[in-house]
């Protein structure tokens, strides 16, 4: 990525480093479920990983910190990747959501994709301080803060991320042919 950070070259690196999961069937479920406020799990996700590359840049220009972009947008896309509405109680869950939806997601990204041990670190540990184990890696790390943060924004609906949901949408519809672009020449067809 270059000097200057902008929306539209986050949102790119984004689709592409995370393009396997945000093309599935089983990803695209997250729009189902609400996260915070009027927040899909989807659009939650989208801006975790946002902030996480955000951090990641800082750190790497100003300390000289390397972090695994890949694992990173990975991890932060698949780290509420838990299908099923919190807001309503279930007798098929164990334990309280908010200790209990990092191992739950965790077992269904190892179902549904093929994920790297940093990434199910990510995972797991986002939640900390509120479950006991703190993240292994510096990519765990960042998307516990990110989290944090994105769940403040959502909560308070303080816009930070809808132009970059906006972006990643529409390369999925881009791919999936959902858009198309008529040519000039076929006017009369
Ligand atoms: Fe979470
Ligand atoms: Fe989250």
């Amino acid at each position: 990525m270059g000097k200057a950070v902008t929306e539209y070259k986050v949102a790119k690196e984004i689709f592409s480093l995370g393009r396997d999961i945000i093309l599935t069937d089983e990803a695209q479920r997250m729009k189902q479920f609400t996260q915070h406020g009027t927040t899909s799990v989807f659009e939650h996700v989208i801006a975790v990983a946002k902030f996480s590359l955000l951090f990641a840049i800082n750190l790497e220009s100003l300390f000289g910190i390397k972090v695994n972009h890949k694992s990173l947008v990975r991890g932060a896309l698949l780290h509420d990747y838990f299908l099923y509405d919190w807001h309503k109680p279930s007798e098929k869950r164990r334990g309280l959501h908010g200790f209990t939806h990092p191992s739950i997601a965790c077992e269904n990204a190892v179902r549904d994709f093929d994920i790297s041990p940093i990434e199910q670190d990510i995972i797991k540990h986002h939640m900390f301080p509120l479950t006991a184990i703190w993240p292994q890696s510096i990519e765990g790390w960042l998307v516990c803060f990110a989290d944090k943060w994105c769940a403040i924004c959502e909560t308070f609906k303080v816009d930070v991320s809808s132009y970059i949901i906006y972006r990643v949408n529409f390369h999925y519809e881009l791919v999936k042919g959902g858009i198309t672009f008529k040519k000039p020449w076929s006017r009369n067809e």
